[in-house]
Formats: C-alpha cells, structure tokens, sequence
C-alpha cells in the first residue's frame, strides 16, 4: 500500500478531487498528510476537516531556498512517502530536493506541456489563438515544466473565451485527470523508466476519454 503526501499553496480544489476519489473509490493506499508552504491556504481546511493530518512548513521562516527544501524534505520524509503530488504548490524546487523525489513526485500543469511552461497558462493559450488546451499530469524533473508526460486532458479554446472561462474548463477536467492519474500510480500502472519516459499498463494506455469534445473536436 503505497504512501502519499500532497503539497499544497493554496486553494487545494485539485488535493480535494484526490481526496474525494480517494475516498469514494476506496484506493488501496495511505493519505498521509497535507503539507502547505503558507499556513492560510484555503485547502488546509478542507484536509482537516477530511481528517487528513495537515502540516504548514512555512517558506518564510528559512533563509535561503535550500534550507527550505531540506527542511521540507525532511518534514515529507517522517511519512515515508511512496509518492509525492504537487497540487498548486506554488514554489520553484531546487534540484536536490527535485533528484530526492525522482520518479515518485508527480505535478498538474494547467496546458498541454510542452507548449506554455510557467505562469499565465490560459493567457498564454488565447494569445497563441491555439484551438486546443487543457492540463498536463508529468514528472517532476529539474526542469520546471519539463518533466516526461504521464496523461493530457484537452478541452476546446471557444470563441468568445477568456482568461477566466478558459480556466475554468480546464479546471474541470484536472479534477478528473489528477485522481485518475494517482490512482493509477496506486495500482502500479505507470513506471518511469529513469530515461525521461513513462510506460502505462496496456489498460489504461491509449485512452482518450480525456478529450473533451466541442469547438469542432
Ligand atoms: C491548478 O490550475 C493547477 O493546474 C496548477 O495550480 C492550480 C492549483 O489549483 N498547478 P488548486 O489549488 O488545486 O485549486
């Protein structure tokens, strides 16, 4: 049964979707904790309130962000972690804490990695006029955003979409994607091969129920 600890900065609606599944479905595995940087992220009350032990390891209270992430190495560590989501954990990882994790930390990326790396995804999307966009589940590797692809959900830009709209479609989508991708990590259906690549059990690989039609898809 494996170990999970989720890292949160803020509002926690993807940590709730895991929750919720984790719940319902009734996964074999251990959620552990909630750990957040900031100790008024709106999500540590909803973890709480799940019964889900929380923990704020405040970046403020570290000088530099190596003693941050030791810090917070150690404090994920205490549970052993078989595997480590970040879910909106807003902060730049150094490289140590990244190659600590390897191959068992996962992250949601608000676009279809690998266009629009970094901030400001659904804008980045719309300025680009791409008819397609969506949210990518990956890898956490050194490189922000860079890490091998596990599964892509993809919703449609409409016309008339903003920033906002756009977003919100995504989001709605993440919420399936995420649970669904964690709790196939629960069940041994991905590996990571060390070599920047991802191998899915044959159940689950190909599957594209995680387009979403519309816009002339
Ligand atoms: C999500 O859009 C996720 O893709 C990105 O940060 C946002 C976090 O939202 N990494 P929430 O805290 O899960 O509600």
């Amino acid at each position: 049964m494996k170990n999970i600890v989720i890292l949160i900065s803020g509002r926690g609606s993807n940590m709730e979707a895991i929750v919720r599944a984790f719940r319902q479905e009734k996964w074999s595995a251990r959620l552990c904790a909630v750990i957040s940087n900031r100790a008024d992220a709106a999500g540590l009350v909803f973890a709480a309130e799940a019964g889900i032990p929380t923990q704020v390891v405040s970046h403020k209270d570290y000088a530099d962000r190596e003693a941050y992430d030791a810090a917070l190495q150690a404090v994920i560590d205490t549970y052993e972690p078989d595997l480590v989501i970040l879910a909106g954990f807003m902060r730049i990882l150094t490289t140590g804490f990244v190659e600590h994790y390897t191959g068992r930390m996962i992250n949601i990326h608000p676009s279809l990695l690998p266009s629009f790396r970094g901030l400001h995804t659904h804008r980045q999307a719309i300025e680009a006029g791409v008819r397609v966009h969506g949210a990518t589940v990956h890898f956490v590797t050194p490189e922000l955003d860079g890490g091998p692809v596990i599964a892509q959900a993809v919703v449609p830009v409409l016309p008339g979409d903003d920033e906002d709209t756009l977003a919100d479609r995504v989001l709605a989508q993440e919420h399936r994607l995420y649970p669904r991708v964690v709790r196939w990590i629960t069940e041994d259906k991905v590996s990571y091969t060390g070599e920047g690549k991802v191998v899915l059990a044959d159940d689950i690989a190909g599957s594209l129920d995680f387009v979403v039609k519309g816009g002339g898809l």
